[in-house]
């Protein structure tokens, strides 16, 4: 008897069967996989200003010179804001040269954090923290609203202009002030905690939030 109700269950359609996970498959190579294109290939030559190269060496000493690769992720870090916010081939390249290791682990660190943005972003760098606190506290209806406002682009798009783009981030660790967002201009950001009713998108960074609490 119970081996038939069994029977009868197992032979269920698939559709029938309750998922404990709605994890999205993803279904995109993008952040992991390097193709050449005419903006980034490793002929474009990329090194550090005389400014940042400094600093380099200042990180670079912080380290025993047997384990200066522990620097990979500061120097990428520096490189990428020298490079219009974004981490190409040649960032990539450049670093692994000036820490002396082999390219590859520097391209496993970049393609393994998501803040190294492996494509260009626009003038404005708008990140909206949409996890589980953040996402309580209405942070889709800031996604929704802030994509809305720059002319429907999608999460993951950069205006027309090149002015904006908008990402959906995990944690920023500013829980308790949840919903969070990130607005990054070249390398400098502020972190605002928003009042979902006073969002409001102009086409100038200033104006970008309207009735934010800076913390
Ligand atoms: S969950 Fe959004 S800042 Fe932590």
């Amino acid at each position: 008897m119970f081996a038939a109700r069994l029977a009868r269950q197992t032979t269920k359609p698939l559709r029938f069967v309750r998922r404990v996970s709605t994890t999205p498959a993803r279904r995109s190579d993008a952040l992991f996989v390097h193709r050449d294109t005419t903006y980034n290939n490793p002929k474009i030559p990329f090194e550090f200003n005389t400014e940042n190269l400094k600093r380099a060496q200042e990180i670079v000493s912080h380290y025993p010179p047997q384990y200066k690769k522990a620097a990979t992720i500061p120097l990428l870090d520096l490189a990428q804001r020298q490079n219009k916010g974004w981490t190409s081939i040649s960032v990539m390249n450049y670093v692994a040269k000036l820490l002396e290791m082999p390219p590859m682990r520097v391209y496993e660190v970049a393609t393994f954090y998501t803040m190294f943005n492996r494509e260009p972003i626009g003038q404005n760098f708008v990140q909206v923290c949409t996890t589980t606190p953040c996402m309580l506290r209405g942070a889709y209806d800031i996604l929704n609203t802030v994509c809305s406002e720059l002319g429907g682009i999608k999460p993951g798009r950069t205006t027309k202009d090149g002015k904006f783009t908008v990402i959906e981030v995990e944690c920023q660790g500013a829980c308790s002030n949840a919903p969070m967002l990130v607005v990054g201009m070249t390398s400098t950001c502020v972190l605002l905690s928003l009042n979902l009713s006073y969002v409001v998108v102009e086409t100038d960074l200033c104006g970008l939030v309207g009735g934010c609490r800076r913390i």
